[in-house]
């Protein structure tokens, strides 16, 4: 055990720190210098995607807050219309399936029970195909698929979900590039994206280097017990993740908001026990969340803000600003995950919870 973890002192440190390589990993071969290579999503990929109008995502846990990451990306580069639901849900209710859906499950393990079971009823709904999106080769999910995208995480040990869902989205933007392609993407943003894809994995190294910063922002959770996570766009699902992380393994109450419904309810618990992390990527809406940090701020609310050197966010009394490097929108919810990993994981340790096997929880749910 203790070999297989290497100098790290946990599965999920180890599992944060493999990210450069397997989001690296995952799109080998994939890529030129200026485009996605459609054959290496499949031997199938070109019929299968030919005539896709709409595409429905189901997932659980972790994978869906990819799917929900996914989303944004689709019907911004691709155009089209893309639904996103929990596998528990979907498999329970009637559904108006447009024509031409591909049916897109995201699944690290690819054995867990409602995904498969939704992908059962979908096969007999009449959707177009089914594409998985995995990291376990011969599992359940990729055998039952006409399309599986193999992530390339390697064996994830931590309970809670770190590389897998990096390269979950590293996946998942390969996919929508190719299919942004035949729905019209300049030859020129689809180069831009692919140079944006690969500057990814040093990225992620550069962050991994504030390890020692955030650690000690940590200090700060370890005698709350409750948390807001704040983003806005395509960086609410990374809000949602980083919410889940720390929920999974601190056991500290933590929810995520889309920054803009802050004033439609959570605003009246904010006050100096409740920690507010935002994720602001220098994008489109920066100056809008902006307001909404001074919002938070001027309930008293202490803020954890993770931004782009660019934005000139002040650290000051009650608001500490991690700066990240300046990244592409369209990859920021990759990079900025990792800050909300390590977050959870050093509230964890000082808490000195089971790290890898949190309370209650399973690697892999197997069973309804
Ligand atoms: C469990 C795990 C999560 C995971 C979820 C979905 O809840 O603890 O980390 O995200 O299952 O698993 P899957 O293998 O389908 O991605």
């Amino acid at each position: 055990d203790a070999a297989e973890k290497g100098d790290y002192r946990h599965f999920m440190l180890k599992e944060i720190h493999e990210q450069s390589r397997v989001v690296q990993a995952t799109m080998e071969g994939r890529l030129t210098d200026r485009r996605v290579l459609e054959q290496a999503l499949g031997t199938d990929a070109e019929n299968l995607l030919q005539d896709v109008r709409h595409v429905q995502i189901i997932a659980c846990g972790t994978s869906y807050h990819a799917g929900m990451v996914a989303r944004y990306w689709i019907e911004e580069l691709a155009g089209i219309p893309c639904s996103v639901e929990v596998a528990s849900e979907f498999r329970y209710r009637k559904h108006v399936i447009q024509p031409d859906t591909l049916f897109l499950c995201i699944s690290q393990s690819g054995e867990t029970a409602d995904t498969l079971a939704a992908l059962r009823q979908a096969k007999e709904a009449g959707f177009r195909a089914a594409l998985a999106i995995c990291n376990v080769p011969g599992s359940s999910l990729v055998r039952e698929s006409d399309l599986v995208i193999m992530t390339q995480a390697g064996p994830e040990i931590g309970v809670a979900s770190t590389k897998a869902f990096t390269t979950q989205l590293t996946a998942l933007l390969l996919f929508t590039l190719a299919l942004a392609r035949r729905n019209g993407l300049p030859e020129a943003e689809e180069a831009d994206m692919v140079q944006a894809l690969r500057q990814v994995p040093g990225q992620i190294d550069q962050v991994l280097a504030l390890d020692t910063p955030i650690a000690r922002l940590s200090e700060a959770f370890v005698d709350k017990h409750h948390s807001l996570f704040l983003g806005r766009g395509s960086q609410f699902p990374v809000a949602l993740e980083g919410a889940l992380k720390l929920k999974e393994i601190s056991y500290i109450h933590a929810e995520a908001y889309p920054a803009g419904e802050l004033k439609h309810g959570p605003l009246a618990l904010v006050d100096s026990e409740m920690p507010v992390v935002t994720v602001a990527p220098n994008n489109a809406l920066m100056e809008k969340l902006r307001s909404n940090l001074e919002e938070v701020r001027a309930r008293g609310g202490e803020l954890f803000v993770f931004a782009d050197e660019a934005v000139g966010l002040a650290e000051e009394p009650g608001v500490h600003v991690m700066n990240m490097p300046s990244v592409h929108p369209i990859t920021a919810p990759i990079v900025y995950t990792i800050p909300l990993q390590l977050l959870s994981y050093h509230v964890a340790v000082l808490k000195g919870t089971d790290v890898d096997q949190p309370r209650n929880l399973a690697k892999s749910v197997t069973v309804e």
